[in-house]
């Protein structure tokens, strides 16, 4: 608990990061990699080794922008350092952990930025009246060489939803603006790479003296017609062992990764 509220005090965050919840949300994530170590190994290695594998197809005299940088857990920050045009980092929040793991590479710029140009709006809105994000995500101006998006898809939503959405507004919300990522990322003018998981599975113990096993509750967390495909690789990240939710649930997550040409 020391550790989740240290990483949320000393996280910058964009303008109504904090307010929204993102910094607590990602505090929450350090406690459970913390936790999870070896359970979440297998995922992080897997998304670093895709993003340095698609790397050598970035123009090298264009940055490269990675969206959804977090706690550097699976950006591979050497490898991006060494990407002749350097890489520049953005979310919503910036934690002290990431500030200490950038600061050796000279290469990597980090920027707090809202990628669904979504937060101020929705957090600021003291009208009351019904606000809209925009149809397309914003991304830092730049003419980049690659975008990578990473394990942010079905995370964008969170701030203005529950998870699962909970209603048809929350419902329509969470569409819209997964859909504005994807709008984003197809109007690049380069290679996109995108990790996102897009199936939850919550699968609860229910004990072999009343009967019958286990029971699974799936929910779709990035849907299919949003998606580029089939992935060019698949896991299962079992984000929550037992015990992290409840003693007899566990949540995996299904991961892909895609890589696929803006327009
Ligand atoms: C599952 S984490 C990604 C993991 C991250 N790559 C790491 O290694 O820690 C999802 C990230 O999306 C970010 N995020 C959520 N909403 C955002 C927004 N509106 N703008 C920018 N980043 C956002 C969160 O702050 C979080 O760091």
């Amino acid at each position: 608990m020391l550790h989740e509220f240290l990483t949320s005090i000393s996280s910058r965050c964009c303008p109504y990061g904090r307010q929204a919840g993102l910094a607590a949300e990602v505090a929450g994530i350090a406690g459970r990699r913390k936790r999870h170590k070896g359970a979440w190994a297998h995922h992080l290695t897997n998304t670093q080794d895709f993003i340095k594998a698609q790397l050598a197809l970035a123009d090298p005299e264009k940055p490269i922008l990675l969206l959804g940088a977090g706690l550097c857990l699976d950006v591979p920050l050497a490898a991006l350092n060494a990407h002749p045009a350097g890489a520049t980092l953005i979310d919503a929040v910036y934690p002290l952990a990431s500030r200490m793991k950038c600061r050796p590479f000279k290469n990597i710029r980090f920027q707090c930025f809202d990628a669904t140009g979504f937060l101020e709006k929705f957090w600021g809105n003291s009208t009351g009246n019904p606000v809209t994000p925009p149809a397309i995500a914003p991304i830092p101006a730049g003419d980049w060489g690659m975008i990578i998006s990473c394990n942010m898809l079905s995370q964008l939503p969170l701030s203005f939803a529950g998870s699962p959405p909970d209603g048809d507004i929350e419902i329509k919300l969470t569409a819209v603006l997964q859909l504005a990522h994807m709008k984003m990322l197809r109007q690049a003018k380069c290679p996109i790479v995108l990790i996102s998981d897009y199936e939850r599975q919550e699968t609860t113990d229910i004990g072999s003296d009343i009967g019958s096993g286990a029971d699974t509750v799936t929910i779709v967390s990035a849907a299919p017609h949003l998606l580029p495909g089939e992935p060019a690789k698949e896991w299962i990240w079992p984000i929550a062992p037992k015990g992290e939710i409840g003693p007899n649930t566990e949540v995996s997550l299904k991961v892909g990764a895609w890589l696929f040409s803006g327009s």
